[in-house]
């Protein structure tokens, strides 16, 4: 053998490329994390200050939500500058610190890109107001004239995310109406066009610029709306998301030609050492998923149908079968997400009386009614929460979650109407309350004015409750969502080995019995009376265990044990 054909060994040292694919990753929304300067908004030393808590929790990364400047149109997604730090949250200096301090406690860092539109104030849209039609500044956008006579009819009839029309139509200073602008979120998000070179090249200077100062992976916001089919006459779209067709011809998202944009960004992955990873928000069907998981593309994807899923054994069961299959077939592996910053966090759902399903109907009307309407089941909600986590965390893939989650939080649906931010709101014409409640500061202790988030009081405010559920308060306590949540993250740590699951049949449709190997079994009830529990030694328990007549322990209803059947 010579020295030209010797295998390549990789360094037993040396960076390790898929740390990603069976990470614990912690999101973090940081205008609602921690606050260090006092100002009522987190910032990035908040971050910073809180590492060590992130590393006792036991997480492998942490995945930022927007912390660049922005108007705050839509909790930052709308940005004004995807090179800079929000002065109001802090410095590039003070997000240098911040990866030097996650990477000196172990953990990754990923941050979030929005590629799909850009803030209205962003420099490129302002030189785009000036240039007037047909110019080059508006070609990076999607302007378009109106149609009928006078042009006051918007050029298609697609509609935006948050409600309403996802046209607007400009205006010149003297009141003269102009030309319409596309905007599939917020009117302060214009759209990006996509086939335009300039757009292409300038995100991968961004992605660049990011993994040069120590990223390690990226969240794609919107990856599925990146390519359009703007040839006129525009043609209608289907509903969003869950109800786009599975063959790409939807003219607004999930089109072929978008994967094309991916295969490009990964040429910018892989010129790092590990390659930078990303996983996609990619809204679409089922079987479409995995598209962007592939790993010439973005490598991961959510999965987001666990935010969506009823506490049901059928649904989990599904789930969990056809997402460990498809990610198997793109190479990648899969990802479960519970509770994000867009939706219902997952005890409030799962307190929704018996019929409700958890999804946006149900949640719409009781966060409409300040979240009296129905009565939430609050016994219940936490221990079927804890025990979806602890099944979640079981499975085989990257498990998300989001920053309070730990605590326990449940939504904050008594928000007062006039403290609402997010523009739901107003364009939904006060039809959904929109996603504040899952936003609003963290509670760190149980003091005021602001339960240990600020200094002063909060940007969102905080409820009376957060006094008993502060993580000081749930620090040391063994009986604590937060102790929970440290235990079952260490006990993963231990015990994750390989990437396969097995299914045993428990005899019992309503108890969920999977093995990630000898020594790791895990089994969830999702029935309400006690069950027999399965031989071995417990683990971990998301609730306290039954016992029976015979003085054995039994697994309760609505309770998962970790078990090793060998001990
Ligand atoms: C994504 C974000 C959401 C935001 C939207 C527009 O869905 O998660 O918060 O409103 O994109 O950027």
């Amino acid at each position: 053998m010579t020295d030209t054909d010797a295998p390549v060994v990789p360094a037993a040292s040396g960076p390790d490329p898929d740390w990603w694919r069976q990470a614990t990753v912690y999101q973090v929304y940081p205008r609602s994390f921690a606050d260090t300067d006092g100002d009522g908004l987190g910032n990035v030393a908040g971050v910073t200050e809180k590492v060590p808590y992130l590393a006792a929790l036991g997480v492998d990364a942490v995945w930022l939500s927007p912390f660049y400047p922005s108007e705050l149109a839509d909790g930052g997604y709308d940005v004004a500058d995807y090179r800079d730090v929000d002065p109001r949250l802090g410095t590039l200096e003070d997000f240098d610190a911040m990866v030097a301090a996650a990477h000196a406690a172990g953990l990754k860092v990923i941050v979030d890109i929005v590629p799909n539109h850009t803030s209205d104030q962003h420099v490129w849209f302002q030189e785009a107001l000036a240039a007037g039609p047909g110019s080059a500044a508006r070609a990076r956008y999607v302007f378009r004239d109106g149609l009928g006579e006078d042009g006051a009819t918007p050029p298609s009839t697609w509609q935006s995310n948050f409600g309403g029309s996802a046209w607007t139509r400009l205006t010149l200073p003297d009141g003269t109406p102009e030309q319409w602008y596309l905007h599939l979120f917020a009117p302060e998000q214009p759209d990006l066009d996509w086939s335009n070179p300039e757009v292409r090249e300038d995100f991968h200077t961004t992605l660049r610029f990011w993994s040069d100062r120590g990223v390690d992976g990226f969240r794609v916001d919107v990856a599925h709306g990146l390519a359009k089919d703007l040839v006129e006459p525009l043609r209608d779209a289907n509903p969003k998301d869950f109800g786009l067709p599975v063959d790409g011809s939807d003219p607004l998202y999930d089109r072929d030609e978008v994967h094309e944009i991916f295969e490009g960004w990964r040429r910018v992955f892989d010129e790092y050492d590990p390659p930078r990873t990303a996983v996609a928000e990619a809204w679409v069907a089922r079987e479409r998923v995995s598209l962007y998981a592939r790993p010439t593309e973005l490598g991961q994807a959510f999965n987001f149908e666990l935010t969506r899923a009823p506490w049901d054994a059928d649904a989990f069961r599904t789930i969990i079968e056809s997402n460990l299959l498809l990610a198997a077939e793109s190479g990648a592996s899969s990802t479960w997400v519970l509770s994000n910053h867009d939706v219902v966090r997952h005890p409030s759902r799962y307190g929704l009386p018996d019929g409700a399903d958890g999804g946006e109907a149900d949640t719409d009307a009781w966060l409409l009614s300040g979240g009296t309407d129905p009565e939430l089941d609050r016994d219940r909600w936490l221990r079927r929460a804890r025990a979806a986590t602890l099944l979640m965390l079981a499975l085989p893939g990257s498990a998300y979650l989001y920053q309070g989650e730990e605590l326990g939080l449940h939504e904050v649906a008594e928000l007062r109407v006039e403290d609402l931010q997010d523009p739901v709101w107003t364009r939904s014409s006060h039809q959904r309350k929109g996603r504040d409640g899952s936003r609003v500061p963290l509670p760190w202790t149980p003091e005021a004015p602001a339960y240990g988030f600020s200094s002063t009081t909060a940007h969102l405010p905080q409820p009376a409750w957060f006094a008993d559920v502060a993580a000081s308060v749930q620090d040391g306590d063994p009986g604590s969502t937060l102790t929970f949540y440290r235990t079952a993250l260490d006990a993963r740590h231990r015990l994750q080995q390989g990437e396969e699951l097995d299914w045993v049949d428990a005899g019992d449709p309503q108890v969920v019995h999977v093995a990630r190997h000898e020594g790791w079994h895990s089994v969830t009830n999702f029935g309400t009376a006690d069950v027999a529990l399965p031989a071995g030694t417990v683990l971990v328990a998301s609730g306290p265990l039954a016992e029976g007549v015979d003085g054995a322990a039994r697994l309760p209803g609505e309770t998962t044990v970790w078990l090793d059947p060998r001990g």
